[in-house]
C-alpha cells in the first residue's frame, strides 16, 4: 500500500483536507480548510476541493486521493442528499472529482470514512464483532463493521422513531436548533441508541462528530448493554478514513 494519500472531508459547513500517512494514521501536513460554498452545489464544491489539493504539500501524482461526502455513495455515485444540494443525487462524484483534479479519486460516505479511521487507528482498533460508528453533527451518520469489514452506506441516522426521521431530533444540529440542555438531549440519544441496540445488538458503539469532545456530558447518562465510547480521531477521522479507503482501493485496481 502507498504510504501517503490525500484525504478530503466534505461537510455541510466546511471542507478540509490533509496529506495522510496511511501506515501510521497520522496527518503529515497541516489541515487546509475552507467554508462549504452556499448551496453545496457539485461544481462549486469541486472547485474548493481543487484549491485545497493545490495548497497541500506536493505528493506524487499517483498518490491516492480519497474524499468523503455526507450522502450514500454507491460505487462512486452519490445517491442521496440529506443536507446538501439535490444536484448530487445520481451524480458520478468519482468522475467529477477525477476530472477536476486530474487525478484518480475515490469517494465514500463520510460516516463510513470516520468509522474506517476508528477501526484502523482509533477507538475500535482490532475490534471484532459488530461495531456501529455514529457521528452526531448536522445529521447523524452511521457505519456498520462486522469483524473489521465495512458494510457500506448504513443510513441509520434516518431511522424513523415516533413517525419522524430521528436525525432531526437527536443530531447535534437538533440540540443547537432547539437549545436542548445535555440532559434533555441525552434522553433523545437514549431513545436512538436503544432502538439501534434492539435492532442490531452491536458489541460496541462509537460516537464521533465535533460534540464527542464533550462526551462526559452525555455518554455517562446512556444505559445500554453494549459499550459506548467516544471516537478518538474526531476532527481528522473523515480525512484519515477517506485517504485510507482510497489507498486500499488503489491496491485492488
Ligand atoms: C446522511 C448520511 C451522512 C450523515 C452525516 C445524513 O443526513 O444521510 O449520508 O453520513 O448525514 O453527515
Amino acid at each position: 500500500m502507498a504510504s501517503k494519500a490525500i484525504g478530503i472531508d466534505i461537510g455541510g459547513t466546511g471542507i478540509k483536507g490533509a496529506v495522510v500517512n496511511i501506515r501510521t494514521g497520522e496527518l503529515v501536513s497541516d489541515r487546509v480548510r475552507y467554508e462549504t460554498p452556499s448551496g453545496g452545489r457539485p461544481e462549486d464544491i469541486a472547485e474548493v476541493v481543487k484549491r485545497i489539493v493545490a495548497e497541500l504539500p506536493k505528493v506524487s501524482s499517483r498518490a491516492p486521493v480519497g474524499i468523503c461526502f455526507p450522502a450514500v455513495v454507491q460505487h462512486g455515485v452519490t445517491m442521496s442528499a440529506a443536507n446538501v444540494s439535490k444536484e448530487w443525487i445520481g451524480l458520478d462524484a468519482d468522475s467529477l472529482f477525477t476530472r477536476v483534479l486530474g487525478r484518480k479519486v475515490h469517494v465514500i460516505n463520510d460516516a463510513d470514512a470516520a468509522g474506517v479511521a476508528e477501526l484502523k487507528f482509533g477507538a475500535a482498533k482490532n475490534r471484532r464483532g459488530l461495531v456501529i460508528m455514529t457521528t452526531l453533527g448536522t445529521g447523524i451518520g452511521t457505519a456498520l463493521f462486522i469483524n473489521g469489514h465495512l458494510v457500506p452506506n448504513a443510513e441509520l441516522g434516518h431511522l424513523e422513531i415516533g413517525g419522524v426521521d430521528y436525525e432531526t431530533k437527536a443530531s447535534f444540529a437538533a440540540k443547537e436548533r432547539e437549545n436542548l440542555d445535555w440532559a434533555t438531549w441525552s434522553e433523545r440519544l437514549q431513545t436512538y441508541y436503544s432502538r439501534l441496540e434492539a435492532l442490531f445488538s452491536p458489541d460496541l458503539f462509537i460516537v464521533g462528530g465535533g460534540v464527542s469532545k464533550n462526551h462526559q456530558e452525555f455518554l455517562p447518562r446512556l444505559k445500554l448493554r453494549a459499550d459506548i465510547v467516544p471516537a478518538q480521531k474526531r476532527n481528522s477521522a473523515g480525512i484519515l478514513g477517506a485517504a485510507w479507503a482510497a489507498a486500499d482501493r488503489h491496491l485492488e485496481d
